[in-house]
């Protein structure tokens, strides 16, 4: 079966208005990729940067969004105004949620359906710590994190998943071939829908990229730090569309 592939990029917190040239060169080099190329800024840089890229290849997404639908929640942000500014895809239960606001399985489940109730496409980001690697709970961990953080209902055209070990994000250690394939394995005969696009992501970078694409079942990946730059995300574009 021949799935679909992704580049997609995370800002994290990081990005002013004049980091839009970055997006605007990224799109500028890339105006016809064989992939898809996705780009999830900080909230505030959402509607200019739809703006910016208008008519071009590159999709948008929010970093997190909140499971109701509006009301009293102070400094979230609803599935639908991310979709109102432009986006069409949403990261949730990315693991610095998880450990920085507590996130559980449960709420990252909430706001997939909040995601799907207006049409954009969940990022779900699952991942081990260090120490449950080490103590070869991978697989649980990762087993009951897609049960308990996906709803019935899940296919490849509204989740993507992404698999992030907690200790490869933004360290420079990425898992060997071995470990990255041993988890894409096990998460493509988890999935219920099996031509659901598998991410990985944790430090990928230009010079592993190609390495990282040519492992079975990887779709494609989620990038931190190294797609902050045009550059940088661009060459991981280009790995992706030789894999
Ligand atoms: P990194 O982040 O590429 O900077 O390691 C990946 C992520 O958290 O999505």
């Amino acid at each position: 079966m021949s799935r679909r592939k992704l580049a997609a990029g995370n800002w994290k917190m990081n990005g002013l208005r004049a980091h839009l040239d970055e997006a605007r060169a990224l799109a500028a080099a890339h105006p016809a990729p064989s992939v898809g190329v996705l780009l999830c800024p900080p909230a505030t840089l959402l509607a200019p940067m739809a703006e910016a890229l208008k008519g071009s290849a590159v999709a948008l997404g929010g970093q997190d969004c909140h499971a109701a639908p509006k009301g009293a929640h102070t400094g979230d942000i609803a599935a639908a105004m991310l979709a109102d500014a432009g986006a069409s895809h949403v990261i949730v239960g990315h693991s610095e949620r998880r450990a920085d606001h507590g996130e559980t399985d449960a709420d990252v489940a909430a706001k997939v359906r909040a995601a799907w109730q207006v049409g954009l496409v969940a990022v779900v980001c699952l991942g081990e710590t260090e120490a449950q690697r080490d103590a070869g709970e991978t697989l649980g961990v990762i087993g009951a994190q897609l049960a308990g953080s996906l709803p019935d209902g899940a296919t490849a055209s509204n989740t993507v998943i992404a698999y992030e070990p907690v200790w490869a994000i933004g360290t420079g250690r990425t898992p060997d071939r071995d470990q990255i394939a041993e988890v894409h394995d096990f998460l493509r005969r988890a999935v219920p829908d099996a031509a659901t696009m598998l991410l990985y992501g944790g430090s990928v970078n230009p010079a592993n990229a190609s390495d990282i694409f040519a492992i079975a079942n990887v779709d494609g990946a989620l990038v931190g730090g190294a797609s902050l730059k045009a550059d940088d995300f661009g060459q991981i574009i280009q790995a992706l569309e030789r894999a």
